[in-house]
């Protein structure tokens, strides 16, 4: 168990019964935080050395997904992409490959613009200041304080959704934690203790503490937390109050039947348009709506063999995929099931579909079956 020893001039405010600042709260905790991060890091692959390009991708990356679901990704991105001039380069349907599965492909779009950006205007270096790392495309606030803080050592906040849970913690702040006013609030606030120099570990650390201390489901490990003597929550018994986030409004749910379209050892798949969601990825044929047997053997002409797959949900920020599906085997190519928007359906073996086409996490069930099905074939 940890337990930070009395900070200087601690004891003396807490005799007095003196109440303290946020700002205090942080600048007391400061040396025993980086003491604690130093001593209890995770041992990253974007941690082993501070160069700014990994510490970019990785950070995009860690918005989408928990740190042992982004280094395959990581992994996988340097080995296609080990330079910004490579990614700027990137043929589009091999970047969104890599990015397959991770969601938002709007992000690795930005990415290779961004690096587009920095080869023309910047040398193919990332820049070295927040202003201009945030002109850069699909940089926000706290990606350009990560990237600023930790490859260049300036003093810029990078507050995130679990850094914004622990300063409110440690603050005692009732403040809604998806607000943007929230949001400047706790980077002020940081941007008042960080030091250039010591920037990219305490923003690590902060990181850190929300990952492995502070935990974002279940009760945090206060025992064991830099923060224990100053964090207001832990003090006033406001851990199960603090953070306040309010509800967000409700997804729209859209059903869908997912048709898996087999002719001869080909399978379907289809371009989505290049517009909205999930735009000019590949998907399975589907059709608006959850179909019985009859009504999807109804839409071909000669008849079908099929078999109903188990249903499947995906949840995108606004909407709720429900869906159903078929494996349907066809002997002659169908007509009717062309996308709207998007371009017509190709059939492609299943080696293909697997190295070539980039689908959507929101597949992944029926590509699951499908791996399945032609593994032991
Ligand atoms: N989450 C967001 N940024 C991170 C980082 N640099 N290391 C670990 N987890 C993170």
């Amino acid at each position: 168990m940890y337990r930070p020893s009395p900070y200087e001039g601690l004891q003396t405010l807490f005799a007095e019964g003196k109440n303290l600042s946020d700002k205090e709260r942080l600048a007391f905790s400061y040396g025993p935080l980086l003491s604690w991060y130093r001593e209890h890091k995770r041992a990253l692959p974007w941690r082993e050395n501070k160069d700014a390009y990994r510490i970019w991708i990785s950070e995009i990356m860690l918005q989408q997904t928990r740190v042992e679901a982004v280094k395959p990704y990581f992994f996988r991105f340097m080995e296609h992409f080990p330079t910004v001039e490579a990614l700027a380069n990137a043929p589009d349907e091999e970047l969104l490959k890599c990015w397959e599965g991770l969601g938002y492909y709007s992000r690795a779009r930005n990415l290779k613009k961004a690096a587009g950006v920095i080869m023309e205007q910047h040398g193919g270096k990332l820049p070295a200041s927040k202003e201009e790392l945030l002109a850069l495309p699909g940089i926000g606030s706290y990606t350009a304080g990560a990237i600023a803080s930790i490859a260049y050592e300036i003093a810029a906040p990078a507050v995130d959704g679990n850094v914004l849970r622990v300063l409110s913690r440690v603050t005692g702040s009732y403040d809604d934690i998806l607000k943007q006013s929230t949001k400047k609030k706790m980077e002020n606030l940081v941007s008042e203790v960080i030091k250039s120099g010591e920037a990219g570990d305490f923003n690590q650390a902060l990181i850190e503490i929300g990952a492995i201390v502070c935990v974002p489901n279940g009760a945090p490990l206060c025992d064991s937390c830099p923060f224990y003597t100053v964090c207001a929550a832990r003090e006033k018994g406001l851990i199960d109050e603090i953070p306040v986030k309010t509800p967000k409004k409700k997804r729209r749910i859209e059903e869908k039947t997912v048709l898996l379209l087999q002719y001869g050892e080909k399978i379907a798949i289809r371009k989505r348009s290049a517009e909205g969601l999930l735009a000019s990825l590949y998907e399975f044929v589907n059709v608006p709506g959850k179909l019985g047997e009859d009504e999807v053997e109804a839409m071909f002409e000669k008849p079908v063999t099929m078999e109903p797959l188990p249903d499947a949900k995906h949840i995108f920020s606004h909407v709720e995929w429900h869906m159903g599906g078929y494996l349907v085997s066809v002997s002659e190519v169908p007509k009717a099931l062309e996308n709207e928007g998007g371009e017509p359906m190709i059939f492609v073996t299943w080696e293909e579909l697997r190295e070539k086409y980039p689908i959507p996490a929101a597949f992944i069930a029926y590509k699951n079956f499908l791996d399945k099905l032609y593994e032991e074939n």
